[in-house]
């Protein structure tokens, strides 16, 4: 079974009314967690690699598993470049089959945003892969690139309009308030769900919703629980996240909720189990913790069953 695109995964996603998970990986042990997750629930899933993972694990590494996990499992999986900013990487990551590409230009000005991603568009168009546009700007961490708190911009629902006419690009990343990382709100999180329905009012392709982890507190309890420092920690609730889904959101990109998983319960074996040096039985524990949230995502997102 070849690898699906984004837009495959996305339109009848927007359609339908659901939102398919994008989840992050770098490593054996997530690509596992996710394809072996979104099979027990029959789930398409987004297999989302940042520009540092690849550094990390290697062009040829991430297609492979991602590749023979989708055959061996039948999900329908896309490949899906995150967070790129390098056209040199965008174009390695077409060579190698990755079916999907985001083009940040989030950081840009206007206009520049719209070149920048109107020369992926024309990169990706020929090969029939999918790619996804970013309007506004999170607040945190993005693949190395920092936003401070006053840089903060929601998309703005006219220039979403413009945007996706000029670029052509096939779904759209949009800021409504969530934030990268652990920490995301000071006070109450709140999302801006007046401003998304306005933009998907207008905007005809699917939305995306990125720094949507909610830092689960059973998930944040164990790992603080086994020695993690963690003060502060906040996500977004999953009630926002339903309301983002209802308002027009068909791709959710989780990323810390794994990291926390896996650290916790890694934590919590290497504590209880000293004797223990196999490697194997160490990751596998970090597997079952992030299945345990990869599963809770799906149910959320309303994607189970529809692979
Ligand atoms: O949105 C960013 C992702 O969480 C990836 O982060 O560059 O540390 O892999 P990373
Ligand atoms: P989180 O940090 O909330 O998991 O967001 C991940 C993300 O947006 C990846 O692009
Ligand atoms: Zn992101």
């Amino acid at each position: 079974m070849s690898l699906s695109t984004n837009n495959d995964l996305m339109v009848p996603a927007r359609t339908g009314g659901y939102a398919v998970g994008a989840f992050n990986t770098s490593n054996l042990e997530i690509t596992r967690a996710i394809f072996e997750a979104a099979a027990e629930l029959g789930s398409p899933v987004i297999v989302a690699t940042s520009q540092s993972a690849i550094t990390y694990a290697g062009y040829d590494n991430i297609r492979c598993m991602v590749e023979n996990m989708a055959e061996a499992t039948g999900v329908p999986a896309s490949l899906h470049l995150d967070h790129g900013t390098d056209l040199a990487v965008i174009e390695q990551c077409l060579e190698h089959g990755w079916t999907s590409i985001m083009i940040d230009g989030s950081h840009l000005p206007f206009d520049e945003n719209i070149d920048a991603t109107k020369k992926v568009v024309e990169m990706c168009r020929p090969r029939g892969v999918s790619v996804e546009g970013e309007l506004g700007r999170l607040m945190g961490v993005e693949d190395e690139i920092s936003v401070s708190a006053n840089e903060v911009v929601y998309t703005d629902p006219e220039q979403a309009v413009e945007f996706v006419e000029r670029t052509g690009c096939d779904s759209l990343a949009i800021a409504i308030g969530t934030s990268h990382g652990a920490y995301k709100f000071k006070a109450e999180p709140k999302l801006a769900i007046d401003r998304l329905a306005q933009i998907a009012a207008t905007v005809r392709v699917p939305l995306v919703l990125h720094g949507a982890s909610a830092v689960p507190p059973d998930v944040l309890e164990l790992a603080t629980r086994y020695g993690a420092e963690l003060p502060g920690a906040k996500g977004v609730p999953p009630q926002s996240i339903r309301e983002a889904i209802g308002g027009g959101i068909s791709k959710v990109n989780i990323d810390t909720d794994l990291r926390l998983a896996f650290t916790g319960r890694v934590r919590e074996f290497l504590a209880e189990s000293p004797e223990v040096f196999d490697p194997r039985k160490i990751l596998s524990a970090a597997i079952e913790g992030m299945k345990d949230v990869i599963r809770s995502k799906i149910e959320l997102f309303g994607s189970g069953g529809k692979a």
